[in-house]
């Protein structure tokens, strides 16, 4: 779809970069313009992203994305270069120009969220309807009330085989359609039917709002008992969690995970509004970090189980990853949370809550359980897991409350554990600065772009060709000055950001980065970053333009007549690093 002639600038201009950032990560202004934040894209402690409002872009140190507002769009949000266009503008309140295609190639990914919408609509009006008695007895059994049904927007598809692919194909959806958002599927007689038949309805809701998939429960004993739509377009079961889209809200300065959606809506009717629950997966890092948006405090209230505190002690793994602090709960005479409060109160809960127990002595608490501390072997295997998470800890005053603990218990001597703990944190050390300085030695060989796709077939022209390109975007004066033509180019990814300029220099519009990143990919535009942000050598931007293009030309007739000269032309150049940093 073309859009019009200075929309896309528009849209930067009223979309700060700060503020949308903020939607998803917690920035902390660090003078004027600068922010800093922990990384959406990777998982990091101390935060290497960040964001300059001057220049209207984003940047992280550590992964190495960067780009301006449509790119963090299209890589947060998963979208392609024009949905992420629609959501900004959507966002500043602009209205996206009609783009005058058919029905069918509209955006699937935003019909699909219609349908899911229209979907959704339809479960939750059957529930207290005559084809959702069943289901909506079986709330009332498990006790919750019309105020959550309406909350969670729960529903009922009804115990028939094609009863929401009829109503949605009346609403103008086609079979094919249906399928692909995962709410019906294909029978071997070629027709459809679908998918979630006689189970209570879960619609899991994104943070903005929108209707990504369902949660389907069993009415009975059968199996199985739950059923979840499958990942499509716009669902990823390991990337969302159920209910953060209302936990998100809540003022209690925490959120709850829990194993069950029962168990969720049963926390929030207890007034805990702040639970949300994995979706029927094993917490995975996406999630941890979706949830280090929002808080910096988790309670994780797993089921009371085997499996339950398996998974307690990976999630608690995860957050440490996250910078997320952690603790678990420990519901004595209950198997989960839902069980908990109906038989002992929200009260009871509430105290729980303070009580939850720090990370490190559930953890050894769990080691602890796996041996028989009587014999010999067991003790020592004990030891052996309790130093590991004691040199994990970075506060020191923790590490030494927790080895006398482990030496009471065991009736080791505090410095012999001490003294293997240290061993431990030799030998991660070790392990880290080799892996730090492996890094750092692939950063001066490699002036390579991350993005295999860039990378330079004659990386020294490249470097004078990433050099006219920073120039010319800080200072765009100096494009008369330009004799070079697009064809002497030899990266295509410079060759185009260099058209773009001297397109825009041609039609009297500015140069800014905010104008360039959208019409690049989400890898061009975090390499474009990385080239902008190369120190200059030269004092003069003149000298220095001129100094790349003869590099460029150099490096061509090198590169036609020696292809041996050119590699020891360009070895000398790295030992010298006459290449712009
Ligand atoms: P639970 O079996 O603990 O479910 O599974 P629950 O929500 O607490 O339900 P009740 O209280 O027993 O009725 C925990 C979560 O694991 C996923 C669901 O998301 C469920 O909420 N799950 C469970 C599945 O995806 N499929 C299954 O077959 C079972
Ligand atoms: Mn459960």
């Amino acid at each position: 779809m073309a859009l019009p002639e200075g929309f896309i600038d528009e849209l930067i201009q009223k979309t700060d970069i700060a503020d949308l950032v903020s939607d998803y990560v917690q920035l902390k202004q660090k003078g004027g313009a600068s922010y800093w934040g922990l990384c959406p894209f990777h998982s990091e402690k101390t935060p290497s992203f960040h964001v300059e409002t001057d220049r209207q872009i984003y940047h992280c140190f550590g992964c190495g994305k960067g780009g301006g507002a449509i790119n963090f769009v299209m890589d947060i949000e998963n979208l392609s270069f024009i949905d992420a266009v629609s959501f900004l503008a959507k966002r500043a309140g602009m209205e996206m120009p009609e783009d005058g295609t058919p029905e069918e190639t509209r955006s699937r990914r935003a019909r699909m969220l219609e349908l899911n919408r229209d979907a959704a609509r339809f479960y939750y009006s059957e529930l207290t309807g005559p084809r959702g008695k069943a289901a909506l007895d079986y709330v009332k059994k498990r006790g919750i009330s019309p105020a959550m049904v309406k909350k969670f927007g729960l529903g009922a598809a009804p115990d028939e085989w094609t009863a929401l692919t009829e109503e949605m194909k009346k609403k103008g959806y086609s079979e094919f359609q249906l399928v692909d958002a995962g709410l019906a599927k294909r029978g071997k007689s070629g027709g459809v039917y679908d998918t979630f038949r006689n189970r209570l309805m879960f619609p899991v809701i994104d943070v903005r709002g929108s209707v990504l998939g369902f949660s389907g429960r069993i009415l009975d004993d059968g199996e199985p008992k739950y059923l979840n739509s499958p990942d499509t377009a716009v669902f990823s079961k390991s990337r969302n969690l159920f209910a953060l889209n209302l936990a998100k809200k809540s003022k209690m300065g925490m959120l709850i995970l829990a194993e069950g959606n029962i168990d969720v809506v049963s926390l929030h009717q207890a007034g805990f509004d702040c639970a949300v629950a994995s979706l029927g997966t094993s917490l995975t890092e996406e999630q941890a970090r979706l949830m280090s948006r929002y808080t910096e405090k988790v309670v994780i209230a797993y089921d009371n189980d085997g499996a339950g505190r398996k998974a307690s002690e990976r999630a608690i793994g995860i957050f440490e990853h996250t910078g997320i602090s952690c603790r678990v709960l420990r519901m004595d005479g209950a198997k989960d949370p839902d069980e908990f409060i109906k038989a002992k109160g929200a009260e009871a809960f509430s105290v729980l809550l303070e009580r939850s127990e720090n990370h490190v002595e559930y953890r050894l608490l769990a080691a602890k359980s796996k041996y028989d501390l009587d014999s010999p072997d067991g003790k020592m295997g004990y030891l052996r897991e309790a130093t590991a998470i004691l040199s994990s800890l970075t506060n020191e005053m923790e590490r030494d409350v927790y080895t006398a603990k482990v030496a009471s218990e065991t009736g080791a001597r505090p410095d012999s554990i001490r003294s293997e703990i240290k061993k431990l944190i030799g030998v991660r050390k070790a392990a880290m600065s080799k892996k730090e300085s492996r890094a750092a030695m692939r950063v001066e060989i490699n002036a390579q772009p991350k993005a295999k796709e860039l990378k330079y077939d004659n990386p020294v022209s490249a470097s004078g060709e990433e050099g006219v390109v920073r120039i010319l975007m800080k200072d765009p004066a100096l494009s008369n000055r330009i004799t070079l033509k697009e064809e002497e180019f030899t990266s295509p990814f410079l060759r185009k950001v260099f058209a773009l300029i001297m397109e825009r220099v041609r039609n009297g519009e500015g140069i800014t980065e905010a104008a360039i990143l959208p019409f690049l990919s989400t890898d061009e535009a975090s390499h474009l970053g990385k080239i902008l942000e190369k120190p200059e050598t030269a004092a003069q931007s003149e000298k220095a333009l001129q100094d790349y293009i003869n590099k460029i030309r150099s490096a061509k007739k090198t590169a036609l007549t020696d292809d041996d000269a050119l590699i020891k032309f360009s070895e000398k150049q790295k030992k010298t690093k006459g290449y712009g940093g």
